[in-house]
């Protein structure tokens, strides 16, 4: 169905207004991959999941992407790992994590009472290391997809060393590859020059989709003690001000390989999941914004369906890649 235009949009087609009411499609396919809707959790901000339940609807969300686990547990950074600023925060977490055999004997199991497709965020500090962990997760049904992380800036060894180097993306991407038939996803960083070439390195590999954005390198200082919040001094930025990067970024990985992108970078509300899809995403990760409220993943749900209703679309497929751009004739207006 076309969408109903809002007053003073340029592009789409009028359609009867609709009530509300009815099927609304919200699942999204990404390649191999099917979610119930498009709002997924993003890595290292829920967790694995499960400890969420009790104070969310963890079946409302079309994806649980688990914090990033490496073969051995790691005790992450000293702290302070964590600070506010000014339409975010900073994180140096440096990777915590209960190792992935922890995770597939006591987690895994207990996910597979809902139906959100579980996401597992892998990392390692060499090749060998993502590689064994793809081929330990291969053979794992309750597991949709992998999701490498390349792009953590708060560790000095392994992962955003293969997120910068376009050559050693393609091996890592492709050794990978060739340990699971999982679907794989490369989560991109930020802090690069052109986040869309190590997009084309990944994909030309064997990728099957890009998540993008990690987190943009930042600092804060306490000006009293004149000491950085982070133990680390540098640390991860998030939450609402990093969204205009992170859509641009993600509208030119979009234009750049031809593979389902998720967006990542700055969620708070349903415009900024429409943004995301409109530029192109097939789905989108919420993270900061879940710290402080757990149940935003859902009730985005919800809202999404309310908005899409209200525009008169019958599936949230139809809006994914919509953007209406300026034409010449546009251009022309003073
Ligand atoms: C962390 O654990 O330091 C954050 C994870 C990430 O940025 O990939």
């Amino acid at each position: 169905m076309s969408p109903n235009t809002q007053p003073g949009s340029t592009g789409g087609e009028v359609s009867s207004a609709t009530d509300g009411r009815g099927a609304l499609d919200l699942s999204v396919r990404l390649g191999d991959l099917e979610l119930q809707n498009p709002i997924l959790t993003a890595s290292g901000t829920f967790g694995y999941g499960l400890e969420f339940a009790p104070l969310t609807t963890l079946e409302q969300f079309g994806g649980l992407v688990t914090k990033g686990l490496s073969l051995a547990p790691r005790p992450g950074n000293p702290p302070p790992r964590i600070c506010e600023t000014r339409g975010g925060m900073l994180n140096s977490i440096g990777l915590q994590n209960i190792g992935i055999h922890a995770f597939l004997d006591d987690v895994l199991p207990g996910l597979a009472d809902y139906p959100s497709q579980v996401i597992v965020n892998l990392f390692g500090t060499a090749q060998a290391d993502y590689v064994a962990l793809a081929e330990l997760v291969d053979a794992q049904a309750g597991i949709a997809a992998v999701e490498l992380n390349v792009s953590c800036p708060n560790v000095k060894k392994g992962g955003i060393e293969f997120g910068h180097d376009p050559k050693m993306l393609s091996g890592l991407v492709s050794a990978v590859r060739s340990a699971t038939s999982k679907p794989v996803i490369v989560k991109l960083s930020p802090n690069v020059t052109s986040p869309a070439e190590l997009a084309k390195s990944a994909r030309d590999a064997g990728a099957d989709m890009i998540s993008a954005i990690n987190t943009i390198i930042g600092m804060s200082i306490d000006t009293w003690s004149r000491r950085p919040r982070l133990h680390t001094v540098r640390g991860g930025l998030s939450g609402p001000a990093i969204k205009p990067i992170a859509l641009r970024i993600v509208y030119d990985v979009v234009n750049a390989v031809d593979c389902p992108v998720i967006a990542i970078g700055g969620v708070e509300d349903v415009d900024d999941v429409l943004e995301f899809l409109i530029a192109g995403a097939s789905a989108v990760q919420v993270g900061t914004a879940l710290f402080r409220d757990p149940q935003r993943g859902p009730s985005l749900v919800d809202e999404l369906e309310s908005r899409l209703a209200e525009q008169g679309y019958s599936s949230v497929s139809d809006i994914i890649g919509s953007i209406v751009l300026p034409t010449p004739r546009d251009e022309e207006h003073p």
